[in-house]
């Protein structure tokens, strides 16, 4: 049985200040959960968020890394940096990140093998535009992505990692996929994972749906055989946050 992911991203969103309040919000209300749950914050506001939820049961995120280890890259953060402020885990390849600053396949794919070299748990995210979706080529679109992601990466490395399926469509738009969209897409990811990496990998990764999740229908999202939680944008930014992760 996998282990239910909700993970929070609070893309641009927070100062630390108030990253710090929104913590002690949630963190009572997502004491009882049963899955891992995850706040993905932005950079700055990292170092004090892991202050904030130590000795809870809240994981810590990043939004993204830089590939380099070090150097002259002016305004990136690095994986060991993430690692050194507490965190856990990171966001790569996110919708937004790959239409506003041009991340390219080849460039999520550095990112992955990056976080995966120093031990953060990449959550390798993944989706179609709605003309893609008219045109029906979702499911290729989403086997490629994912494919040119996990060059590279090791079967015992693909188990413990974390993908999300987001249908651009339905970020941020209040537009949630149908639980069957949802599903045949999570389906269809694993299948990629199985045939890549066979079925024991396909069995022990977690994939979760992202895109307007809410209070609402996070129960029944995650109630689908290959969905395993959820990465949650707007909703994670109040209270809703702590219905989806006891959903
Ligand atoms: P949303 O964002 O929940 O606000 O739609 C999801 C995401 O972009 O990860």
């Amino acid at each position: 049985m996998r282990k239910k992911i909700v993970a929070g991203n609070w893309k641009m969103n927070m100062t630390p200040s108030e990253a710090v309040a929104l913590c002690e919000t949630l963190k009572p209300l997502v004491a009882e959960s049963e899955a891992d749950v995850v706040l993905c914050v932005p950079a700055i506001d990292i170092c004090p968020v892991v202050e904030a939820v130590r000795g809870t049961n809240i994981a810590v995120g990043a939004e993204n890394l830089y590939y380099e280890d070090k150097g002259a890259y002016t305004g990136e953060i690095s994986a060991d940096m993430i690692l050194d402020a507490g965190a856990k885990y990171v966001i790569i390849g996110h919708s937004e990140r790959r239409d506003y600053f041009k991340e390219t396949d080849a460039i999520i794919n550095k990112k992955v093998l990056k976080a995966l070299e120093k031990g953060l748990i990449p959550i390798v995210c993944c989706g179609e535009t709605l003309e893609q979706r008219e045109q029906g080529i979702t499911i290729d679109w989403v086997r490629m992505q994912i494919k040119i992601a996990f060059q590279g990466v090791s079967a015992e490395q693909a188990k413990g990692m974390v993908i999300a399926y987001e249908p651009i469509w339905a970020i941020g738009t209040g537009v949630t996929a149908t639980t069957e969209q949802a599903q045949e897409v999570c389906k269809a990811i694993r299948d990629v994972i199985c045939e890549v990496y066979g079925t024991d990998t396909a069995e022990a990764i977690r994939i979760q749906y992202g895109g307007s999740v809410n209070a609402k229908n996070a129960a029944e999202l995650f109630a689908q055989p290959d969905i395993d939680g959820g990465l949650v944008g707007g909703a994670s930014l109040k209270a809703d946050f702590g219905v989806i992760a006891t959903a």
